[in-house]
């Protein structure tokens, strides 16, 4: 089975979940970053990580999922909101919504990831009335988040792909066998 895991990162946090995923995805896969990722094609599965923005995937990725078609595919993220938040599930779920026709969505993956400080130190700037005010719970998480990915992040992410990587390929074996018999089909 050949596996394609692609990435978008600006600061560096989700390009550290990719090199941990394909650690451990072995010699059938292969890593790039979005601005030089290939068609998928020649790929059975393919994982594609992005970092949040404003509630679902950053533009380079949204544009690259759209170009997908017809494959088992993974999702992997890191945000700034706590992972189990309705936001994390909300940004997963839009991204998903951006694929195109006939894909088979495996699962997901998202993790906290470190918020960049020129955007925090922005965010102190905002007036009191804006979404983005700074409260001392908001505080609280950028602090959390200033610790992720961490290696329990990775070892989750790993784990998870390996399990992935077990299901799609009983799946598309699975298939390829109901196609055999299918042209069989039975004798008289
Ligand atoms: C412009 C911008 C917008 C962001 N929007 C969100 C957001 O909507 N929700 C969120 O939880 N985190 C948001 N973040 C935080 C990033 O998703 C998070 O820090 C991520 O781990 C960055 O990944 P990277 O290091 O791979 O670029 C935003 C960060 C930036 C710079």
């Amino acid at each position: 089975m050949k596996i394609l895991i692609v990435y978008s990162s600006l600061t560096g946090n989700t390009r550290k979940v990719a090199e941990a995923v394909y650690a451990v995805l072995g010699s059938e896969a292969d890593l790039f970053p979005v601005e030089t990722a290939p068609p998928v094609d020649a790929y059975d599965f393919v994982a594609v990580g992005f970092w949040v923005d404003k509630g679902t995937a950053d533009h380079k990725t949204q544009e690259y999922l759209k170009t997908i078609r017809g494959k088992e595919v993974a999702l992997f993220a890191t945000l700034g909101a706590y992972p189990d938040s309705e936001h994390a599930a909300a940004s997963l779920k839009n991204a998903a919504a951006l694929l195109g026709d006939g894909n088979h969505l495996a699962g997901t993956f998202i993790c906290q990831g470190k918020i960049d400080p020129r955007l925090i130190e922005q965010f102190k700037k905002t007036p009191g009335n804006h979404p983005h005010v700074v409260t001392s719970e908001r505080l609280e998480r950028y602090k959390e988040a200033a610790k992720h990915p961490d290696d329990n992040d990775l070892q989750t992410a790993q784990a998870v792909f390996v399990r992935l990587k077990e299901e799609v390929s009983r799946r598309l074996t699975g298939l390829q066998e109901s196609e055999v018999a299918g042209s069989c089909g039975k004798p008289d």
